[in-house]
């Protein structure tokens, strides 16, 4: 591994925490913290909902389950409290960053191939294992 000046993973995108009642969640990051918030938004084909909580540099997901197979209702049943679920980088060129990891020998989490993730974009998960215990998303932001 290489500590030049190559540079992979940019700004981070988002980070995802998993909560078991998003409006509380969500008032709670408005009122306390004085946050801005979005409206819930519901995403079926990921199972989950989500409020966006907007950052100068950044933004946090609150995500809450939605329906029985949930690919977070099993995390929420781990972690009932809620927890943090994943932080998200932005990567220039998917496919690129997809063949550095395979020489680095990081595992991509899936079949390898990126999906199309929560904001339309493609996408790709890492194995927590390999980063400290940390589930990692590298989403393909075009400028
Ligand atoms: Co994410």
């Amino acid at each position: 591994m290489g500590w030049g000046a190559f540079i992979m993973i940019g700004k981070i995108n988002h980070i995802a925490i998993v909560v078991p009642d998003i409006e509380r969640s969500a008032r709670k990051y408005h009122d306390v913290l004085g946050a801005k918030i979005s409206s819930p938004i519901k995403l079926a084909e990921h199972g989950v909902r989500v409020i966006f909580v907007d950052l100068e540099n950044s933004k946090i997901e609150l995500m809450e389950p939605l329906g029985t197979d949930s690919p977070i209702a099993k995390f929420l049943q781990k972690n009932p409290l809620g927890g943090m679920h994943h932080i998200c980088f932005e990567v220039k060129n998917i496919k690129e960053v997809i063949l550095h990891l395979q020489k680095e020998g990081a595992g991509i989490i899936g079949d390898g191939e990126p999906k199309i993730g929560a904001h339309g974009l493609p996408v790709i998960f890492l194995y927590p294992k390999d980063f400290d215990g940390v589930l990692i998303e590298l989403e393909e932001v075009r400028d």
